[in-house]
This record gives structure tokens, sequence and C-alpha cells, in this order.
């Protein structure tokens, strides 16, 4: 089947099949992959076929539908049994994006529920909500954000958490959408974002395609920017908000915000509610992402630092929330997070 790639959709469910867009490729190759089974799709989220933690939640809850699919054409008496090795390979494809985990439980609470007789309506019923409504908390936390932002002027933005890492218009690049339209935005610095590019590949491109002036950067260049103030606000998403709200996302957050700090740039995380972890109580407690040495040492396949040096390859990284003015999320925004904060939000 032929889908066409739009920076509104990286993941697809039409005729009861899931698409991936691979995001690998882009943006010099514009193509879908089908899924044929939750293994395939575990393994894609590993491989980072599809990536941003929204986004691989969604996909997670689609692989729910492929693993209930086989398990109940496996044996259709014990297929809840049969099932949970499946989703257990879900669970375990990426270790830091909480939205994983968030909608794989929703996945097993549905299943637990379920009467005889074939899952899969029911499930795909819910793996389709759990992306509709990623799409509406994107849409509405980015209004809520650009409400807030004063002025017209230039952010910075790390890694990509636009459409292509969500179910649909992104946290961060969805608030830089919302921001341009009201005329809070002209310009964004996209951060390259070493080792995978998700800035100079995926931000760009959904930058171009959505008619936003947009700059690619290496990582190293922010400082320089701001001294010359030449940004109001770094806009990032997260993979995991802790109880607490420090915040885990793309490596080199961090140091950018650090960074931010002493210019007196302002600082945003945009995220959904659905990715802050009230059971992960601060950002020392979340799991960090190591990856292979190759997405260093070699640039497009190719071979650039020395052979057999060892290399150190964390994929995220944990901001303080101390450092945070702002976390905006679908349910409202916090002004200089805290615990108690957090869990007013969380209640409300
Ligand atoms: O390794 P990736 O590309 O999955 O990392 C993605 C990020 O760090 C994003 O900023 C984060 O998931 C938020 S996406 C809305």
């Amino acid at each position: 089947m032929e889908l066409i790639a739009t920076p509104d959709a990286a993941v697809v469910w039409k005729d009861n099949q899931l698409f991936l867009l691979d995001q690998r490729l882009l943006p010099e190759t514009e193509v879908f992959i089908q899924l044929s089974s939750s293994r395939e799709t575990a393994q894609a989220i590993t491989d980072m076929v599809v990536r941003g933690a929204p986004a691989i939640g969604v996909t997670a809850a689609y692989g729910v539908v492929l693993a209930a699919r086989e398990a109940f054409l496996m044996d259709a008496r014990q297929w809840k049994q049969t099932i949970e090795p499946l989703l257990d390979d879900l669970a375990l494809a990426r270790p830091t994006a909480i939205n994983l985990h968030w909608a794989l439980a929703r996945m097993k609470q549905l299943i637990v529920q379920l009467p005889d007789g074939d899952p899969e309506n029911a499930l795909i019923k819910e793996a389709q909500l759990i992306h509709s409504q990623d799409i509406e908390s994107n849409v509405c936390l980015s209004d809520i954000a650009a409400d807030l932002m004063q002025g017209c002027g230039s952010v910075i933005t790390h890694c990509n958490a636009g459409a292509l890492a969500t179910g649909g218009y992104g946290t961060a690049l969805g608030v830089i959408k919302s921001a341009f339209r009201d005329g809070k935005v002209d310009h964004v610095y996209a951060d390259e974002t070493r080792p995978w590019f998700q800035g100079s590949r995926l931000t760009a491109w959904e930058l171009e395609k959505s008619g936003i002036p947009c700059t690619v950067m290496v990582d190293s260049v922010a400082a320089t920017l701001m001294a010359q103030s030449k940004v109001s606000w770094v806009i990032v998403g997260s993979d995991r908000i802790a109880a607490n709200g420090d915040v885990a996302n793309k490596i080199g957050t961090y140091s950018l915000i650090v960074n931010a700090k002493f210019h007196g740039v302002k600082v945003m995380v945009a995220a959904p509610s659905s990715t802050i972890a009230m059971n992960t109580a601060t950002g020392a407690d979340i799991p960090i992402e190591l990856r292979g040495s190759d997405e260093v040492m070699k640039c497009g396949g190719k071979q650039v630092g020395v052979r057999g040096v060892d290399v150190l390859n964390p994929v995220f990284d944990v901001t303080p929330a101390a450092l945070i003015d702002v976390i905006v999320t679908e349910k409202g925004a916090i002004f200089h997070p805290s615990e108690e904060k957090i869990k007013a939000l969380m209640l409300s």
C-alpha cells in the first residue's frame, strides 16, 4: 500500500495494519514500512524507525493489537497468557520513554477486563483512542504555551519533538507551530542533535514543510547564540518527567539548559501528562538508555572515529527541576516545578 509521508503522521493504522514512516531515512527518503507482528514492532522501536516518547507509546499500543491477533490465532482460549511475553518484548524496546510503559499499562488494563472472544476490535479502539488523545493533548498544551509567551522572537529547540515524535502535531514543535501562528515566534534555531541528527534531519524537515523559518546549527553553537541575545526561549520535549519535576530528554538538553540559565534565556518543557511518571521519584531514578558505539564513531554508515576506542553514548540526560522555568501540559502550566505542584496538576 502506498502511503504519502506528511509531517502530520509518523504512525498510521490503516485497514487494520500498522505502518511506520521510517525516520532513519528522512529527509532523503520518505517511505512507510508495514509491521506484521508485535516482535517486528518492538524491534522497529529499538532500531529508531519510530522515535520520540509519545510516538513510541502510540506505536506500542498498536503493537499490542498485533500481539493479541497473534496470541488469539495461536490459542483462542489461552490468549491472555500467550500474549504476556509479547507484551514484555514491547516493554523492553526502549527504557527511558515512559509513554511506552504508560500506553502498555492502559492496553493491559483493558485486556484484563475483556470477556472471552476475539479481542481485536476492542484493542484497536483503545489504541486509536490513545493516538487521538495524544494529538488532542499536544494541540491543547501548545495553545496554552503560546498564550503565555510574550512578544515575538527566536527560540532554540533540541532533538525532534514534533509530529514525527508524537501521535501528531508535536510537543515542543507543537508549541512553536502555535506560537508562530500567533506571532510569538518568528525563527527557530534547531540543534542538529548528535548522534542521530534528529534536529537537522527531522525538525528541519517538519519546520520546512510547515513554512516556519529555521536555522540548523551544531549543538555547541547554542551558548554563542545566547550570548548575542538572539534567543528568547529554549523549548524542548521530554521522555520522562519525574514526580519532583526533573526532566529527562535527549542528551545535550541539560547543557543547553545550563547555558540558558547562565544567559537569562527562559526554559520551557512541553509534554503531555502521560510523560509525567508519578512513580519515578526523582531524575536519579530515571533509567538512561545507553546505545552502541557505532552511532558515535560512524556517520552515514562510514567510519569516522578511531576503530576500537572506548565510546560513551548515553542518549538522554536529566535536567534538575530547579533549572526549568515552566512545564506545560494539556492540564495546564507549572512555573518553577516542584513535587507539590506536579502532584496537584496530576490530580486536577
Ligand atoms: O532518541 P529519540 O529520538 O527517541 O529521543 C526523542 C527525544 O528526546 C524527544 O525530545 C522526546 O521524546 C520528546 S518527543 C515529543
